[in-house]
């Protein structure tokens, strides 16, 4: 995949894309180069969501929306290096941020999460502060199951209801993610609950995010 904002296979391209996967890869056009400085206020709790993954060496996983690969480093170690991860997303800008972590045994893709169909399946499927950005986000949510093997995990990590801040710093926290398209009232917990019964809610909703588990 070349830097910049085309992928070979066109899919990316912002000009064949609907208005609002395009109007997510242009924010992140020029969020991209301060993602890593910025995000790390907010955005807690990855490694209890990669450890949730319960990945052994050798295992197949699939991050989809992995931004600059900030998971890259806990999934490896899990994984191995008979281990394969893949990493999808849709802005080339944050996938070229992701190639500086990419070890061999990582290969990156651009491509719509609402439109995923590689040809494999994985052990465990990750998605850490993405379905609240991702426009169609319950079509994603059906698309990683597809690609979860008959035992593997689904794991969520995602803002949730701010329902224990104070009243002020909810409205502020949720004025602040709604500028960066996060719609943090999405019900992710029911929408996987659509598609088992196997959902485990390893951390509930806090002032910041919840932590999901599932198996199909
Ligand atoms: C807040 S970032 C999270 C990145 C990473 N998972 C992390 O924890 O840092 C959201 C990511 O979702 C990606 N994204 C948004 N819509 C998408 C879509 N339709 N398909 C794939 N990725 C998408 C964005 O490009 C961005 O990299």
């Amino acid at each position: 995949m070349p830097d910049g904002h085309d992928s070979p296979d066109g899919r990316c391209y912002l000009d064949i894309m609907n208005e609002p996967n395009a109007t997510i890869t242009r924010f992140y056009r020029w969020n991209a180069p301060i993602y890593d400085l910025t995000r790390w206020v907010i955005h807690r709790g990855r490694p209890a969501a990669v450890d949730a993954l319960e990945l052994e060496p050798g295992d197949r996983v699939l991050e989809i929306g992995c931004g600059t690969g900030l998971n890259f480093a806990r999934l490896q170690s899990k994984v191995g290096d008979t281990g394969r991860i893949v990493g999808v997303d849709l802005s080339t800008d944050m996938l070229a941020r992701a190639r500086r972590r990419q070890s061999p045994n990582v290969e990156l893709i651009c491509e719509d999460a609402s439109s995923l169909a590689l040809d494999r399946q994985f052990d465990g499927v990750l998605l850490t502060y993405a379905l609240t950005i991702i426009p169609d986000w319950q079509t994603a949510i059906a698309r990683a199951f597809e690609h979860l093997t008959g035992d593997g995990r689904l794991v969520v990590l995602d803002f949730g209801r701010t329902n224990r801040a104070l009243a002020i710093h909810r409205r502020l926290f949720d004025w602040y993610l709604a500028l960066n398209h996060v719609h943090s009232d999405r019900d992710i917990g029911g929408e996987l609950r659509r598609h088992t019964d196997r959902v485990e809610i390893l951390r509930p909703t806090t002032a910041y995010a919840t932590l999901l588990r599932c198996r199909k």
